[in-house]
């Protein structure tokens, strides 16, 4: 693996204490960091090198997995890390970095290799990567990527916007983009699940497939967050991003070759498959909403609208639903229906197929075959199937399930910085598959913007707006699982 500098845009950040310090600590504990690496972290304060090292220490003995078992492992990698202060449109602190940046290669013989994380607000990409290169710490003899992670822009005009800025500085395949999603275990597993197993594989279409339920709940609100949650609401969020990203990983056919390109081609096919929804046709297929008091985990919580930050009057959902269909071959006639909101019941993301039943008058199929694909926070495979009971010898479901036991699982950041240290970019979301999910969404914000959708009031603890189920229920089907 190559050396390299890692440099950290807003190191003194939160995403920075709870993940990407403790990512970095674990994979040098694991031996997969480059035999030698010089990682600088950026932020508005002055500092000392020795007092940044002590925050960082702080932050893995708090959040990280493992710790060594003594103290050395910490202290050695300590000595890998040094502070310099940067405002983002500082052009002089940037010259600085960029000495520091040559100093520490030429201490350590480090080719200029350097990645870029940018943890810091959405507003400050394009001007950050602007003064990578105008500064020459893009200039470089060896690689340069740059990692960021979402909003990538509001809506599509954006978005394409941000992304030009972007491109000024970085040719794509140096932009590595986060969808957290891609880095968890089970979405990584997808692949192995549909494709390594010629049972499944077999499966895997409308010839077998009657519908695909994707859920991603959550029992927690707004939090702190309201200054970006309300102008973003549940479909930017979550929808845009994360949600349209397990379609895709559940949808796409086998790719040719195991690499980035190949596999990022295959699941644009899926986005390019999906059928648009015109304005008009929002309502019919789609269910927002936003919730209202109640009560989460045996304790009462405000409505959305209580909460601190948000407009009393706000029209933003926290809830989204919707019925998608994906017009190839493979899932033709097959509905995919999304959800995902806050304040419900659980905190679980799952994807449930549920496969056709086999009707004929001798086996009647009472209930369903279904694979159930827990994500977060447990991870589990489980199949039910029908069975007959030994006693009573009635049929009745039963379930063949796995679930991981290992309690020592890497955390999503841990893996997509390994990746891009590697350069591998198959678990990044391209520009593709970005724009064309903003393609996808941009009616849907449109119609919310000029009010045509009705924003359901739903119990904070509860599944989501009544309207939700009756999606399903016009087709004959209902949400499986629900608590
Ligand atoms: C983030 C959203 O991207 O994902 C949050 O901004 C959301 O609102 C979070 O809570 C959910 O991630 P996870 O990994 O907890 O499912």
């Amino acid at each position: 693996m190559d050396t390299m500098t890692f440099v950290l845009f807003g190191g003194t950040g939160d995403l920075a204490k709870r993940k990407i310090y403790p990512a970095l600590y674990n994979l040098f504990l694991e031996e997969k960091m480059p035999s030698t690496f010089s990682i600088i972290g950026l932020g508005r304060n002055e500092s000392t090198d020795k007092d940044f090292q002590e925050s960082v220490e702080n932050s893995i003995r708090t959040f990280s997995r493992r710790l060594s078992d003594n103290g050395s492992k910490i202290e050695q990698f300590l000595t890998t890390i040094r502070y310099s202060k940067l405002d983002a449109r500082n052009k002089e602190d940037y010259q600085r970095l960029l000495q520091l940046v040559k100093d520490r290669e030429e201490e350590l013989n480090i080719p200029e290799n350097r990645l870029f994380y940018l943890s810091v607000a959405p507003e400050f990409f394009d001007v950050i990567a602007l003064n990578i290169k105008e500064s020459g710490l893009g200039t470089t003899n060896g690689w340069k990527r740059l990692i960021i992670e979402k909003p990538f822009g509001q809506d599509l005009k954006s978005a394409r916007l941000l992304n030009q800025n972007l491109n000024n500085a970085f040719k794509e395949d140096e932009i590595y983009r986060i969808d957290h999603y891609l880095g968890k275990p089970m979405v990584r597993n997808l692949e192995a699940l549909k494709f390594e197993n010629p049972v499944f594989q077999a499966l895997w279409s409308n010839r077998s497939i009657a519908n695909v339920q994707i859920t991603a709940s959550e029992t927690v609100g707004v939090e702190q967050r309201a200054g970006y949650y309300d102008q973003a609401g549940a479909i930017r969020d979550m929808f845009q991003n994360h949600m349209l990203q397990l379609l895709m990983m559940t949808a796409m056919h086998a790719p040719k070759q195991k690499d980035a390109n190949e596999i990022r081609a295959e699941k644009r096919k899926v986005l390019e498959a999906l059928r648009p929804l015109n304005k008009d046709e929002v309502g019919k297929n789609l269910v927002r909403g936003q919730y209202e008091a109640g009560l989460v985990n045996n304790k009462n919580v405000p409505g959305y609208r209580d909460e601190p930050g948000v407009r009393k009057d706000s029209q933003t959902d926290t809830f989204i639903a919707a019925r998608l269909w994906i017009d190839n071959q493979d899932w033709a006639g097959v509905p995919f229906y999304i959800r995902t909101g806050k304040k419900m019941p659980e905190k679980s993301t799952r994807i449930v197929v549920e496969f056709k039943r086999n009707h004929n008058d001798i086996y009647l199929n009472k209930d369903p075959n279904l694979l159930v694909i827990e994500i977060n926070p447990n991870e589990s495979v489980s199949l039910i199937l029908n069975s007959k009971n030994p006693v009573n010898g009635e049929l009745e479901p039963i379930n063949a399930d796995y679930a991981s036991s290992q309690l020592d699982v890497p955390d999503g950041y841990e893996l997509l910085i390994y990746d891009a240290i590697r350069g591998d970019s198959r678990f990044f979301a391209h520009w593709n598959e970005v724009e064309l999910s903003w393609k996808w969404v941009q009616p849907i914000l449109e119609a919310f913007d000029e009010e045509q959708i009705p924003l359901h009031g739903y119990t904070a603890g509860s599944n989501g707006p009544d309207a939700a189920n009756r999606l399903l229920e016009e087709d004959g089907f209902s949400w499986w699982l629900d608590k």
